[in-house]
């Protein structure tokens, strides 16, 4: 079985202190990660490594930048994040290997995504846990765009046939207006007004991005909290449930 993870930039790092890591958390999570038997593939956000850098160069999922300095910048960033976590998994002897996207990854003038997996399908069958990141990505016309973790997650889950996906964000869930956690969503009619942008330096489109980049998934998602990684990883679905094709007939 393969697992696909996201962990959010919100949980890996302090979101409002510039390139900061959430050392303790992320070190729980790595622990969590350590007793995982199954094909794992890991993703994790910008945080407060991405996101200031691309709003600072107006550079977002549909916004791109021609300018090289702008693109070292932002990608420089997500890969100090990208060692912070992959050493804290090694750490806890995960067998974890660094993975760029800005290499595998472009987009065409539509916004479509292509992604060349075979380097990742072979490292999980040598037994290596592959840890990408959001990033910058050359798009058609557009110099480079922001990819967010959460549309290569959804990539990398149909494209590696992964039965499992988990994205570990900064809320146990999907809140609806009275903050309780909507169990289920199928689709994004009528949630507009709970999907409200996570904050102003959110680049790829706060929970309302997130939820419509997962219902393009093959299998549902959860969306939980880290308190719930390891109900996650065992097998249970915390939090809220997205997409996977099942309310159709
Ligand atoms: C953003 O990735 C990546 C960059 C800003 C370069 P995400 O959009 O997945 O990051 P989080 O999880 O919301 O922080």
């Amino acid at each position: 079985m393969t697992i696909v993870l996201k962990l959010g930039g919100s949980v890996v790092t302090e979101k409002d202190v510039p390139e900061t890591v959430d050392e303790d958390r992320l070190a729980s999570l790595a622990a969590a990660v350590a007793g995982v038997d199954e094909s794992l593939v890991i993703v994790h956000g910008g945080g407060s490594f991405g996101h200031h850098h691309a709003a600072k160069y107006d550079v977002s999922v549909s916004e791109g930048t021609a300018d090289p300095v702008a693109a070292r910048e932002i990608h420089d960033a997500m890969i100090r994040l990208n060692q912070a976590v992959v050493g804290s998994l090694a750490a806890q002897n995960v067998p974890a290997l660094p993975v760029q996207p800005l290499s595998m990854c472009a987009r065409d003038g539509n916004g479509a995504l292509t992604l060349e997996h075979s380097a990742i399908e072979r490292q999980l069958s040598e037994g290596f846990v592959p840890v990408l990141h959001g990033d910058v990505i050359a798009h058609e016309g557009e110099g480079v765009s922001v990819l967010s973790g959460d549309e290569l997650v959804v990539r990398l889950a149909n494209q590696l046939a992964a039965e499992r996906v988990g994205v570990c964000s900064s809320v146990p869930g999907v809140l609806d207006e009275t903050g309780t956690v909507i169990d289920r969503i199928d689709d994004g009619d009528g949630l507009e007004h709970v999907l409200g942008e996570s904050d102003a330096t959110d680049v790829s489109g706060g929970m309302a991005g997130k939820v419509a980049a997962l219902l393009e998934l093959d299998v549902p998602a959860s969306i939980f909290a880290p308190t719930a990684i390891e109900a996650f990883l065992g097998g249970e679905t915390p939090g809220t449930t997205v997409g996977g094709g099942q309310a159709g007939p």
